[in-house]
């Protein structure tokens, strides 16, 4: 018996021993992170960790500029994969293939596009921030990330937080709209969104700022071109998201295309390491946007690809998105010293902590489950039907003519009334187009035993076919009032989508003002991606609206505002030009030294609807504003407070701006600055106040050139509306 028990512990000893040995650190999850790095780095070799920093693509996505990597070409060793299955299946065929078949076993990263949600659509950006509720978006973000999670994507490239103030591009449809403020403010709920607390949570994916940075101020709204962005400009309008989402613990950025002011986004060393690493100390990663390292050739940076791939990774770009210029010339670029290993390891470091930090190291693969389990659970779909009702923005409400009651026969007229997919928006990721009720449906279902909903086209999005024009007034003839849904398309916007101008091409205006000649009342309703130029729309229109790309909810929302069922909140995030002809024209504009003059001697110089209008079907009232202390000194505290009343006869939900002004400052800053926003739920007759918690040296201060802050003594105004109210700051 002795003789079996001591057999027995010694081939347990044995095992243990074996399993001991075989089980490196940086596979022991109870290790620290950084530990696991320390030892996993000091076992790869310089293939290894050149190949931690490239990021192929398995299959296509819908930018048409990305193309496929068939799966078998696909190296175990790489460090990342955009993939845009709906499912795991592919994506844990090819992980099995880094943790089986390669001598360390490192996961790889699969990133992806979910910019307004993954299979549950969300509105466009834009849209979102018209609803000023950064609570909710954060939410919808969460579905977003657990919707994407579950289907294998483990990293999202988003939020895009670029301020942007001209419509012609194409890509102010990603973003929350012109104003710094309001990008910071949804920078962070968008990355709380994404990462949750946990990041190795199987509902979270690692979020990624971008595009790092001033992209929005692309040249004449042209993609891919010269921004011209002074140092001062840099820091007082394009830092603030980014620093706030890297407070917020984002895990990555991505460096952007643009030109700022000769030296690109993606070989910025001052950026990318100045800034981001080693004064807001990011311990992420920065990825490059695609293409964006090899295209410093084409900028005229960089006379080969092997150039190209050293100035963007010693400027501060970690990984090579579908460059092929890491892979190809970073090894050689170490062995030649021109790159030093601490810079290599360094970056291979980064990428390896978000690794572990999501928990791909323990584990792996995404677990399998059912379309069911993953999508439109009934709470992300009603997110997703709340967040599209807060984004719509009433504009014009002549004569009440909204909320449609007593109405019996409603015409609803025009290429948006019976679209599904353009009203999904661009990078709608795996969202479903069958899934979403058009909004002639939607007013069919609203209206149902109410009013008869017809239909007539009218014309196309674009073109000069005038087939369907009569048909559509013949319509328009018999009935009390048309709903005009006219619009872009889901292409006019996002990337590589530049137009020339932010009108509504000539046959959908011809349709309208043929329509108005019938003296029906009409409803202009827009499903857009952009602030468009509606100044000969506005006239002949008795109320407008923008319900900007719902995604899955479609027109159910806009039904909802239609009848009177939603009461519209939504304010614009950015501004509405009279013509395209002002760009860039936005709120916070420096004032002129001649503010009676330089008018244009053609049209007005002021926006047709500017940042923050928008309109509900009850009114508000405005009371005294009032501040704690009218005389402070730096630390002090102040608390400045507006009364408002719901004035009409039903609930509303009002969003109170908050802006501050420096008169007088050693640098001229603009006439006024957005720097907190509330939302309140007011009943009928209800009055609520409104509180602003000033923070002097946050609120009041300006940034110079270099970054640093300044609060200077002197006289501020508080800002709410039309009203102000002055305090000082004395030494
Ligand atoms: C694109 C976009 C970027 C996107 C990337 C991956 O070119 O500029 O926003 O994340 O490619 O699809």
């Amino acid at each position: 018996m002795k003789k079996v028990t001591l057999l027995l512990s010694i081939i347990l000893m044995m095992i243990f021993s074996s399993y001991k040995q075989e089980k490196p650190l940086y596979k022991d999850a109870k290790q620290p992170i950084e530990k696991r790095i320390d030892d996993l780095l000091a076992r790869m070799n310089l293939k290894e960790k050149v190949m931690q920093l490239n990021q192929f693509t398995l299959g296509r996505n819908d930018n048409a500029n990305n193309m496929a990597d068939p799966v078998a070409d696909i190296p175990g060793e790489i460090g990342s994969l955009i993939y845009f299955g709906s499912n795991a299946d592919l994506r844990n065929k090819v992980q099995k293939k880094a943790m089986e078949q390669t001598r360390l076993g490192i996961p790889i990263l699969f990133g992806y596009d979910v910019i307004h949600g993954f299979r549950t659509i969300y509105p466009i950006s834009l849209g979102q921030a018209c609803s000023w509720n950064a609570a909710l978006v954060e939410k919808a973000c969460g579905v977003a990330a657990q919707e994407a999670r579950m289907s294998g994507v483990d990293w999202t490239f988003s939020p895009m937080i670029d301020v942007a103030r001209d419509g012609r591009w194409g890509r102010v449809a990603e973003g929350y709209g012109e104003d710094t403020y309001t990008n910071a403010v949804f920078t962070v709920a968008s990355v709380k969104g994404y990462q949750g607390e946990d990041l190795s949570s199987e509902r979270n994916v690692a979020a990624c700022l971008k595009h790092y940075i001033g992209y929005g101020a692309s040249e004449a709204g042209r993609d891919y071109v010269y921004s011209e962005i002074s140092s001062q400009t840099l820091w007082d309008t394009y830092m603030l998201p980014y620093e706030n989402g890297v407070k917020a613990g984002v895990a990555t950025l991505m460096s952007s295309f643009n030109d700022i002011s000769g030296t690109p986004g993606s070989a910025n060393h001052y950026t990318l390491t100045e800034v981001l690493k080693k004064r807001w100390k990011h311990d992420g990663f920065v990825v490059s946007d695609w293409g964006s390292i090899e295209q410093l050739r084409p900028q005229g940076i960089a006379g080969s690809k092997k150039e190209a791939a050293f100035k963007a990774f010693t400027a501060g770009v970690e990984m090579d998105m579908m460059n092929r210029c890491y892979d190809a010339h970073l090894e050689e670029l170490v062995k030649e010293g021109k790159v030093s290993e601490d810079l290599l390891n360094d970056a291979v470091r980064r990428v390896l902590r978000v690794k572990f930090r999501l928990g791909l190291f323990d584990r792996p693969y995404t677990p399998a489950t059912t379309e069911k389990e993953r999508f439109y659970r009934p709470e992300s779909l009603k997110i997703a039907e709340q967040l599209a009702e807060e984004s719509i923005v009433l504009l014009k409400n002549e004569n009440k003519v909204l909320p449609i009651n007593n109405v019996s026969k409603i015409a609803v007229i025009g290429p948006m009334a019976k679209t599904k997919w353009h009203l999904l928006g661009s990078w709608a990721a795996q969202g479903n187009s069958e899934d979403i009720i058009t909004i002639y449906d939607a007013l069919q279902a609203e209206y149902k035993g109410k009013a008869e909903v017809a239909y007539a086209l009218g014309c196309d999005f674009d073109g000069k076919d005038r087939k369907d024009l009569e048909e559509a007034k013949a319509l328009a003839a018999k009935s009390d009032l048309i709903v005009l849904c006219l619009g872009e398309k889901k292409n006019w916007s996002g990337e590589n989508a530049s137009r020339s101008t932010i009108a509504l091409p000539q046959i959908q205006e011809e349709l309208a003002m043929e329509l108005k000649k019938l003296g029906k009342r009409v409803v202009l309703v827009l499903s857009n991606g952009r602030p468009l130029e509606l100044s000969r729309l506005e006239p002949i229109s008795d109320a407008i609206l923008t319900m900007w790309q719902p995604g899955t909810p479609g027109g159910k929302p806009l039904a909802g505002v239609l009848s009177g069922r939603v009461n519209p909140s939504g304010k614009l995030a950015m501004t509405f030009p009279y013509s395209t002809g002002q760009i860039p024209i936005y709120y916070n504009y420096r004032q002129s030294a001649r503010p009676h003059q330089g008018k244009y001697q053609d049209i007005q110089s002021t926006p047709l609807y500017e940042f923050a209008h928008g309109l509900s079907y009850t009114t508000f009232g405005y009371g005294e504003l009032k501040v704690s202390v009218s005389k402070l000194k730096r630390g002090d505290k102040l608390t400045v407070e507006i009364p408002v009343t719901n004035m009409g006869d039903r609930d509303g939900v009002e969003t109170v701006h908050w802006f501050i002004q420096d008169p007088v400052c050693t640098i001229s800053r603009p006439v006024k600055e957005l720097k907190y926003f509330e939302k309140q739920l007011l009943k009928k007759g209800e009055t609520k106040l409104y509180k602003f918690e000033v923070n002097l040296e946050r609120d009041l201060s300006f940034v110079n050139g270099e970054g640093q802050r300044f609060l200077e003594s002197g006289e501020y105004n508080i800002m709410v509306k039309n009203k102000k109210i002055k305090i000082e700051i004395v030494d």
